[in-house]
């Protein structure tokens, strides 16, 4: 403190210093010679026109030799304030009349007075005079003798101090201006330069910004290059380094929770929990839900403990609450817990069916059905995303917890939660796809949902090509600067990375002995009451319209039509989780799913044997497991899907190496599954073919196709998923931190410029 008012003083007073010494120097005694000079010409002046004044009368009292009245002239005349005196001498340097102030020792003679620019002035010991002679004559021009004008310059001296004083004055203030003008300069230019390397830090782009939105300042433009290049190199650079020495298990999910975000506490949002209680008829009973979300996040929970906020839906999920609505959870081994929200119907049916489940669930899905958008519904979303977001700040223990947001009902929740937790890592991600610009335009509150989805640090889709969507679509629809090379968005200062994690499942564990495959096929086949070497199709969904069910069964009735040698002998065993089932769109597409399933079965079915097997019912997931393994081939053909991880636990099921995936062009997991036979399913007869292939490939193909997707499932699994996405995390905080360090650093730099 005490040698910053030194700096503060030294900066200030040498300034000052400089120009009083100038000022002393050179700027006064240059103004004392000009007023002088303009003084002693203003006297000349006024001289010659006394002079000439006196004239006339002089020569009159001249003439009639009366002394007795030129010294009534003279006296009367030097009654000016500024003549002092004045005096007559003849034509042979003789003084005749003088006034009695006439200083005796000025004489007649102009010799011996200073011969300078001022001749004029005289100095006397009484002081400086001015003094000027004016030649008397006479009719006919003849030469008579001179007047002698003393005037007083004392009032010279008075005004010049005077003038002397203002200079000197104003000088002062001119260099108390200037000095803090260039200490408000060097201020702001600083600060410039430090916010506009901050921006390329941040990657800031407010609409009230002097640059564009894409352009860093101008002065900043060199370096921000570098800059970028540099942290981008580093992160890519770390990031490869990370995901290729790492082996994602629980354990080092957990350490990377320890060494890399110091243990931070895990939050995660989102509407479906992992674990539903209902009230049955033997009393009170757990099940997990049908969820590719639940699949994901509950082992990665499991690994992170912490709590999970997500809506109470079932009927016995009150009672099994404690007096904070909390639940400790896997009921077997509980190792987190479960926060449950309450809805009341009209929430629900405005948030979930409504706003979720009847407009964006459509809208980012390219599956024909037309997205519905209600004000009500709105207003439902808008109040339980801010109900949500309230619990997580009511759950969190620290002002910087890691939050984990969950899918598409909860965009408005990220920015939220940033307001009440401006230093919580929020990491969001989205499920399903994410459309292009023109279809998400059609969202009437679509700059909202952006903007609430931009309070998220993270946020993550399946594939890179959902990635791009979102980023032109924020292009399109906010004022924000996108930075393409690095995938991040800045809006309201604020920065998002937008990144690619394609989710996954947890490996199954080799110590967790599966099932033996051939008693699984045996004991299904009989369960079905099908012969022993019945080929056996496997889909499990939810009965949703974007699964591309009833384009599979067509793919079924194609194949039986084109090789009726496999009527009798082949069946599709369909898994239809109830869905959504309160919507018409999802009671009329169960409608006719079941009818088609019905003609086909008809069609091709004959005693006990049915080509289409349909289980609109609930199944666990180990129930599901056996079908996994008992199945020849599993058939997906959703119309559009984030990932699909019905997939990828069909290839972990197999430990056999058998089985073959038929898979939709259309979900994630065909852009990492390429040994899957790949299909479009709105081309009915090439997804038959792809079926028939599947029924008859050699197993040798299957063993290597199987083979090399294994390997893949079991590298990219969802601790991988989760992990990349809180190591990006952790290097958000880490590059926030340096960023704060920037700014203390500005402001330190800020205290020494001043
Ligand atoms: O695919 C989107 C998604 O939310 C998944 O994450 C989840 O598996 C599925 O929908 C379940 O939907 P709901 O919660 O409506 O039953």
């Amino acid at each position: 403190m005490q040698s910053g008012s030194l700096r503060l003083s030294f900066r200030f007073i040498l300034p000052v210093a400089l120009v009083w010494a100038l000022l002393a120097y050179a700027v006064v005694p240059w103004v004392d010679n000009l007023t002088l000079r303009w003084f002693v010409r203003d006297l000349d002046t006024r001289s010659q026109m006394m002079a000439s004044a006196l004239q006339d009368p002089l020569q009159e009292y001249m003439a009639q030799k009366s002394p007795r009245r030129i010294a009534e002239l003279f006296d009367r005349t030097v009654q000016d304030q500024r003549l002092f005196a004045l005096a007559f001498c003849d034509d042979n340097g003789k003084l005749l009349y003088k006034t009695r102030t006439y200083p005796l020792t000025l004489g007649c003679m102009a010799e011996g007075r200073p011969q300078t620019l001022h001749q004029s002035m005289v100095p006397l010991p009484q002081g400086s005079v001015h003094v000027t002679e004016s030649p008397l004559r006479v009719e006919g021009g003849n030469y008579e003798g001179k007047l002698i004008l003393v005037h007083d310059t004392s009032f010279i001296e008075r005004r010049s101090a005077d003038a002397r004083k203002y200079v000197l004055a104003l000088f002062a203030v001119l260099a108390a201006v200037m000095a803090l003008l260039t200490i408000l300069i060097a201020h702001f230019s600083l600060r410039g330069v430090l916010d506009a390397l901050k921006d390329v830090l941040v990657g800031d782009a407010r609409p009230q910004a002097r640059h564009g939105p894409h352009e860093p300042a101008p002065d900043i433009q060199p370096l921000a290059g570098d800059l970028r290049a540099l942290l981008y190199e580093y992160s890519v650079d770390k990031r490869a380094r990370d995901d290729s020495s790492r082996q994602w298990t629980p354990e080092k999910l957990r350490v990377l929770l320890r060494e890399e975000l110091a243990g931070d506490e895990v939050l995660v949002v989102s509407n479906r929990e992992p674990y539903i209680h209902m009230q049955t008829a033997k009393g009170l009973q757990v099940h997990r839900p049908a969820s590719g979300l639940v699949t994901a996040v509950e082992p990665v929970m499991r690994a992170c403990s912490g709590t999970w906020i997500a809506h109470g839906s079932g009927s016995g999920d009150r009672a099994s609450v404690d007096r904070n609505d909390r639940v400790k959870v896997p009921p077997a081994r509980p190792s987190y817990t479960l926060r449950r929200v309450w809805l009341s119907k009209e929430e629900e049916q405005g948030f979930y069916y409504g706003f979720a489940n009847e407009g964006l669930w459509p809208l980012c899905h390219i599956a024909h059905v037309r997205p519905v958008f209600r004000s009500a519904d709105w207003e439902h979303y808008v109040a339980v995303n801010q109900r949500f977001a309230d619990t997580v700040v009511q759950e969190a223990h620290t002002d910087d917890p890691v939050v984990l947001v969950q899918d598409y009902h909860f965009a408005l929740l990220p920015r939220m939660v940033r307001e009440a937790l401006p230093k919580a890592t929020i990491i969001t991600f989205w499920h399903i796809p994410w459309p292009n610009p023109e279809s998400f335009g059609i969202c009437p509150w679509r700059e909202e949902i952006l903007e609430g989805l931009l309070g998220s640090t993270i946020l993550g889709f399946h594939t890179s090509f959902h990635c791009k969507n979102f980023l032109e679509t924020v292009d399109r629809y906010l004022e924000a600067r996108i930075e393409h090379e690095v995938s991040t968005i800045s809006y309201g200062g604020k920065l998002t990375q937008v990144e690619n994690y394609p989710i996954s499942i947890a490996w199954p564990e080799p110590e967790h002995g599966q099932p033996d495959v051939a008693d699984c096929r045996l004991a299904v086949r009989r369960e079905l009451a099908l012969p022993e070497n019945h080929l056996l199709g496997l889909g499990v969904d939810r009965l949703d319209y974007t699964k591309g069910i009833i384009e599979r069964f067509q793919a079924v009735e194609r194949m039986l039509e084109q090789y009726p040698a496999l009527v009798g002998k082949f069946t599709l065993l369909q898994i239809a989780a109830p869905s959504r089932s309160s919507l018409d769109e999802y009671q009329n597409f169960e409608a006719r799913v079941r009818s088609l399933a019905q003609r086909i079965n008809q069609r091709f079915g004959s005693g006990v044997y049915v080509p289409i097997m349909l289980k609109v019912e609930h199944h666990d997931a180990e129930q599901v497991n056996r079908l996994y393994r008992a199945a020849d081939v599993c058939v997906v053909t959703s119309l559009h899907d984030g990932m699909n991880l019905v997939a990828k636990e069909f290839i972990a099921a197999r430990d056999d190496e058998r089985g073959v995936l038929v898979l939709s062009q259309f979900t994630g997991a065909a852009r990492e599954l390429h040994e899957a036979l790949v299909v479009n399913p709105y081309h009915i007869e090439q997804s038959a073919e792809a079926l028939y292939r599947a029924l008859t490939m050699p197993e040798i193909e299957q063993r290597e196709r199987m083979r090399s997707m294994r390997s893949l499932v079991k590298d990219f699994n969802v601790y991988r998923w989760a992990g990349r996405m809180l190591l990006d995390a952790a290097r958000l905080r880490q590059r926030e931190r340096i960023t704060s360090k920037i700014h203390s650093h500005s402001r330190a730099s800020l205290r020494r410029v001043v």
